[in-house]
């Protein structure tokens, strides 16, 4: 059966379903329709259904090709998308990519993921291979997947349809990009699974796809993005004590760059995204129970948890600088998605930064080229500010002054949380991760 599906995906006949049509779904049901294949998406929004099947991109934000491939395949009749799971009936291959996110306890929601695996279940064919695209705790596939599947459909796995766990890599504002050039750990339950899993990606991914066992690609994954939020709480970290004590983050990260083996990351106002700020607790969770001491990871997320609360304080001090209490001051805060040109406000450090200045009893007003909420004049927002805090590396914030007639108050507290040398010269500035007074060397900062 499965050589029968290796050639009918070689030959571009193998007809595919991708479930779930979110940041991640959605290009790459577009890459697999572009390359050739008939692909049908199901999806639960059914206003974002229709935006596709009329060829309209709903992912906003910089993205580059996506919008155009999208109208393209649609137009062709390659991809359309539907409300209705039972439309998977005649696929040969569906890829599943619904959210998995954590709760406040960090324990995997998996409602989503379950809700597609069983429709998916009761749906297919004989002789389907599902894979899992989605990011998971450790051990998800033995023990939610593969059950639940088998439970749903009736058929007994590697002999009525075939598993596997691929994971994805992409990025907003690189989402077809990463998805052609980044490459891939194939997780199959059986060599001749990731075999064929293999076959598929080779058909849109032009890097390397490394066949492995389904445990070992749950892994990978959740380790990689524990690796980065690991890496950027010890930068963040970094920056606290350079601010402490007065020093400069940014000298110092270049030069410690310049140790062999050293890649230091940038620091910031926190971390954001569907990914990086609950992946780490997918790692956590499949330890849970085990004799084994977790420690390095939840502390990483503590701090990186804890830097839009620092940009706060960062703010209340910058603001008594100038005489001025919290309460009742205007405040501009410049960036409301986690990425820098993208529209994706998933666990974003602005959120918490918001909250927390209004709960001081600021008035504070929230300016993001990318989120419709927020798209409004940028000097709408700036008018009358007694600080503005920079959020998010937006293309739109690069170089921006803050001049008198830029509608900001006349000596506005400038609080530049990315680094992007926001409010050089302003009478009251901090940036993050420099002490208060230390000028940036030339060459220096944004
Ligand atoms: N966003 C990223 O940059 C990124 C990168 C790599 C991996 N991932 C992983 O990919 C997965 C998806 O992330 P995303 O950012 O695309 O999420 P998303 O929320 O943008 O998209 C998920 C979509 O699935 C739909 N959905 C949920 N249950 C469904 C069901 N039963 N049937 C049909 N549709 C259903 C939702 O309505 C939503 O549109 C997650 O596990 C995430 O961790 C995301």
């Amino acid at each position: 059966m499965l050589t029968q599906l290796e050639r009918s995906i070689l030959a571009k006949e193998a007809r595919l379903g991708v479930v779930g049509l979110g940041y991640v779904g959605l290009p790459v049901a577009c890459s697999f329709a572009a390359s050739g294949y008939d692909v049908v998406g199901i999806e639960l929004r059914p206003e974002r259904v229709a935006q596709i099947n009329a060829g309209i991109c709903p992912i906003q934000g910089h993205e580059p090709g996506l919008a155009e491939l999208l109208a393209e395949v649609v137009a062709a009749g390659r991809l359309r998308a539907s409300t209705d799971a039972s439309d998977l009936g005649d696929r040969d291959v569906i890829l599943v990519n619904v959210e998995t996110p954590v709760d406040e306890e960090h324990v995997p929601q998996y409602h989503a993921l379950r809700g597609a695996l069983a429709s998916v279940g009761r749906a297919m064919r004989r002789g389907a291979l599902v894979i899992v695209e989605s990011t998971i705790a450790p051990g998800t596939m033995r023990d939610v997947a593969l059950p639940l599947l088998q439970q749903a459909s009736g058929l007994t796995v590697n002999e009525g349809f075939f598993l596997g766990h691929c994971p994805e890599r992409v990025m907003p504002g690189r989402l077809l990009q990463n998805l052609r050039s980044v490459s891939r750990t194939v997780g199959g339950m059986t060599p001749e699974t990731a075999r064929a899993m293999v076959a598929l990606y080779r058909q849109i991914v032009a890097a390397d796809l490394d066949p492995t066992d389904c445990l070992t690609a749950e892994l990978v994954k959740t380790v990689e993005n524990a690796y980065r939020d690991v890496n950027i709480a010890f930068a963040n970290e970094v920056a606290l004590i350079c601010e402490a004590i007065g020093g400069d983050v940014w000298k110092v990260r270049d030069l410690v760059n310049k140790s062999p083996g050293r890649n230091m990351l940038l620091p910031g106002a926190g971390v954001g995204g569907h990914c990086i700020p609950k992946d780490p607790w997918l790692l956590v969770h499949a330890a849970r129970g085990k004799d084994v001491p977790v420690r390095l990871v939840p502390a990483a997320r503590a701090v990186n948890d804890g830097m839009p609360h620092h940009v706060t304080d960062m703010v209340v001090d910058a603001l008594a600088e100038a005489g001025l209490a919290v309460a009742g001051a205007r405040i501009a805060v410049l960036g409301y998605a986690y990425l820098e040109n993208s529209d994706d406000t998933r666990n974003t450090p602005s959120e918490p930064l918001v909250q927390r200045l209004r709960a001081l009893g600021a008035e504070v007003v929230v300016h993001d080229p990318h989120v419709a909420e927020y798209a409004g004049p940028l000097d709408d927002a700036l008018r009358g500010a007694d600080a503005v805090v920079l959020m998010v590396r937006h293309d739109a914030y690069q170089g921006l002054t803050l001049a008198p007639e830029s509608g900001a108050g006349s000596r506005p507290v400038i609080v530049d949380a990315r680094n992007v040398g926001l409010g050089a010269g302003a009478p009251i500035q901090r940036t993050i991760g420099r002490g208060a007074g230390v000028t940036p060397a030339a060459g220096d900062g944004a």
